[in-house]
């Protein structure tokens, strides 16, 4: 069968690194035999952190211009041997790498000859998140002699470097262009009878979730009242669920923890993140509760007895319903499925919590669960249990699990709650 180089293309903390892993898993789920080859852990290996320096990626420093092109034919030379027919055991060598320049890419199709070669440009244009990539990867041990602000700065120089020679694909041959915090494909120029294409489409737009941790905050005064909406603060019992959540998920790797921008959800990430000083915490507004308009603070019975044609139009089509001057089930999806793709897109392989909320959750539920419409607004969500979620080619995990052992249930159920 015919073989294919891939050569990632795209600026620094763009989302290549993460998306050429995800091809090559990809790839191997299908029995497809793919290697990477990423001249940033060559460049590590060789120079180590003298190659922080941006004076570096200056174009018109000719040592560091050099340097990168060695390592880039060093890279080239390894993804021929591996596809090569004698000798070489691969179908894919993925070449991990900005490229950015057309020069460079003309280099590269001037010497991988023997084989199709497909760009993948990677996008971001979510400034909070490249913010939040550049923070990552200034906690890299390359920047460890750098105060972080110093390391930042630094950063922000090597990418402006890139930036003075970027030239978007357009003359290659066969590209493919992605907005890789949106797992979308903005534009494409496909080869004719390139096997691998095709599956290589399908993993670019997939969602995948390494592993999930999906929690609902913890107890607060207006979920034993059965008020809704609000900004309040956990209880007493609610601080012990979050604490028992700590300690239950004690020994996990945990990278990235987001919340939503209300108390309840930081408090009840604020212990898991107590003992661990170097995850990374994000609040995202995306992840904020159902907006309840006029009806925010109020308990259940209250809408029933003062805006009982409120009750009965939930009742009647609890999905699709909008509170007044508040949203719906149906509207809280475009919202909360961004804020699932950014999330993602930070964390890439790496292990997430979202403390989220109970219609939240529910439509995050939604999003892996295929569940029907109707049925969305009725997810079981409970404040002393948790969803592991991990769904790759590989590995297909969908669990809820008790972290507490206690007195559980701290909320009570109201009619017309559910
Ligand atoms: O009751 C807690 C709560 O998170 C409210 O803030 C929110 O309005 C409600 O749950 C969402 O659940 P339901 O759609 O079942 O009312």
């Amino acid at each position: 069968m015919q073989k294919l180089y891939v050569a990632m293309v795209g600026l620094p903390a763009r989302g290549k690194s993460t998306l050429a892993r995800r091809i090559r898993d990809g790839l191997a789920a299908e029995g497809i035999r793919a290697r990477l080859f990423n001249n940033g852990d060559v460049r590590r290996a060789r120079l180590g952190a003298a190659s922080t320096d941006p004076d570096f990626y200056n174009p018109h420093n000719t040592y560091g211009r050099q340097a990168r092109e060695q390592i880039c034919r060093h890279n080239m030379e390894l993804a021929r041997q591996w596809l090569a027919p004698e000798g070489g055991n691969g179908d894919v060598a993925i070449l991990d790498a900005t490229n950015v320049s057309r020069a460079r890419r003309r280099l590269m199709e001037g010497t991988l000859t023997d084989h199709p070669l497909l760009f993948v440009e990677c996008l971001n244009e979510d400034q909070e998140l490249l913010r939040a990539c550049i923070r990552r990867k200034t906690a890299l041990p390359e920047y460890a002699g750098y105060a972080e602000e110093a390391a930042l700065e630094n950063f922000q120089k090597r990418i402006s470097y890139y930036e003075n020679i970027y030239e978007p694909l357009r003359h290659e041959k066969f590209w493919l262009r992605v907005d890789s915090t949106a797992n979308r494909i903005l534009a494409e120029h496909p080869r004719e009878g390139c096997a691998y294409y095709p599956a290589i489409r399908e993993i670019v737009v997939s969602v995948w979730v390494h592993c999930l941790y999906l929690v609902r905050h913890g107890q607060t005064e207006f979920n034993l009242q059965g008020r809704i909406g609000g900004d309040p603060p956990l209880t007493e019992h609610g601080r012990a669920q979050a604490a028992a959540l700590a300690e239950h998920l004690r020994d996990r790797p945990i990278d990235w923890v987001f919340t939503s921008t209300r108390l309840r959800s930081h408090q009840t990430a604020a212990p898991l993140l107590a003992q661990r000083p170097h995850t990374h915490v994000m609040a995202f507004r995306e992840f904020d509760e159902i907006w309840a308009g006029d009806c925010e603070g109020l308990r259940y019975a209250e809408i029933r007895q003062r805006m009982p044609q409120v009750a009965s139009a939930r009742n009647a089509d609890k999905y699709g319903f909008a509170y007044p001057k508040g949203e719906s089930y149906a509207m809280l999806r475009e919202r909360v499925q961004r804020g699932l793709r950014r999330a993602l897109f930070l964390a890439g392989d790496t292990p997430l919590v979202i403390v989220g909320h109970q219609a939240i959750n529910r439509v995050l539920l939604a999003l892996f669960l295929r569940q029907r419409q109707e049925d969305i607004p009725y997810i079981y969500v409970p404040q002393d249990q948790y969803y592991h979620i991990s769904l790759t080619p590989r590995r297909k995990v969908f669990e809820r699990l008790p972290y507490t052992t206690g007195r559980s249930g701290g909320e009570r159920t109201f009619a017309g709650e559910e």
